[in-house]
C-alpha cells in the first residue's frame, strides 16, 4: 500500500459503537464488544504497516464505570483475554505497550496481568500501543497538575511533563468513530492541535484500509499552529 505524504506519527482513536453495530445484528452488547477486539487486532497490525510511532486506544474511560455492572465485567475479562492471546504476537513485532489512564483501579489480577504485558514489552522499540485504561483527561491534567505543583512549578511545560502521555510523540490524528462528534474526555491537552477525523463507521467494522484513508486525509490537510 502507498505511504500517504507527510505521514501522521501518533495516532489516537476513539473506538466507539460497539453497542450499536450488535443491536443492529439484535445481538449481545458483549458480543459487539467482541468484534470489537477484533477490529483492534486489525488495527494494531494497521499500525504497524503504515509505520505509526505511537497508536493510542481508547479502551476504558473514567466514566464507562457507570455502566451496568455486567457490562463492565465483560469489558475487563474481554481485556484479559486479549492480553492473554496477543501478547506474544506483540511483543515479537517489536510492539512497546504503554498504559495511560489510572489502570490500578482494576481488580488485582488485571493490573498483574496488565504489569507483566509491559514489562514483556519494555525492551521493544517499534510502534507504540498506548492503552487508554480507567482514563479521562480531566482525571490526567489534574494529577499532572498536582505532580507539577510538589516539583514547584505550575506552567504549561511542566503540566504536560508529568501527563499520562509524556514519553509519547505529540498527538497528530484524533479519530472517532460511530459518528459521534465529541471527545468524550479522551486527550483534551493532547488535542490542543491535533487534526480531528469522525467518521460514521461503527468500531467493530473498522478496518486497516479505514485507518489508511483517515492518515490519506490527514497527509493532505494544512497544519498553521496558529501562523500564517
Ligand atoms: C465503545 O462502544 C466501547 C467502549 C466504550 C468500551 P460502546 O459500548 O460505547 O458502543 P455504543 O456507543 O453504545 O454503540
Ligand atoms: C468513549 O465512548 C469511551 C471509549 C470509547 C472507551 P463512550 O461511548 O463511553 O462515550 P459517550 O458516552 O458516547 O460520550
Ligand atoms: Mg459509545
Amino acid at each position: 500500500m502507498n505511504m500517504p505524504a507527510a505521514s501522521a506519527k501518533h495516532v489516537a482513536i476513539i473506538m466507539d459503537g460497539n453497542g450499536r453495530w450488535a443491536k443492529k445484528r439484535m445481538l449481545p452488547r458483549a458480543v459487539g464488544h467482541q468484534r470489537g477486539v477484533e477490529a483492534v487486532r486489525r488495527l494494531v497490525r494497521g499500525a504497524r504497516e503504515f509505520g505509526l510511532e505511537a497508536l493510542t486506544i481508547y479502551a476504558f474511560s473514567t466514566e464507562n464505570w457507570q455502566r451496568p455492572e455486567e457490562e463492565v465485567s465483560d469489558l475487563m475479562g474481554l481485556m484479559k483475554k486479549f492480553i492473554i492471546s496477543d501478547l506474544e504476537e506483540m511483543a515479537e513485532n517489536d510492539i512497546r505497550l504503554r498504559i495511560i489512564g489510572d489502570y490500578k483501579a482494576f481488580s488485582a489480577d488485571v493490573v498483574k496481568l496488565i504489569e507483566d504485558a509491559l514489562a514483556r514489552t519494555a525492551g521493544n522499540s517499534g510502534t507504540i500501543l498506548a492503552v487508554a485504561l480507567n482514563y479521562g483527561s480531566l482525571d490526567e491534567i489534574a494529577r499532572a497538575a498536582a505532580r507539577a505543583a510538589q516539583a514547584g512549578a505550575i506552567t504549561a511545560d511542566s503540566i504536560e511533563a508529568h501527563l499520562d502521555t509524556a514519553e509519547l510523540p505529540p498527538l497528530d490524528l484524533l479519530i472517532r468513530t460511530s459518528g459521534e462528534v465529541r471527545l468524550s474526555n479522551f486527550l483534551l491537552w493532547q488535542a490542543a492541535y491535533a487534526e480531528l477525523y469522525f467518521t460514521d463507521v461503527l468500531w467493530p467494522d473498522f478496518t486497516a484500509d479505514h485507518l489508511k484513508q483517515a492518515l490519506e486525509e490527514f497527509s493532505g490537510r494544512e497544519r498553521r499552529y496558529g501562523g500564517r
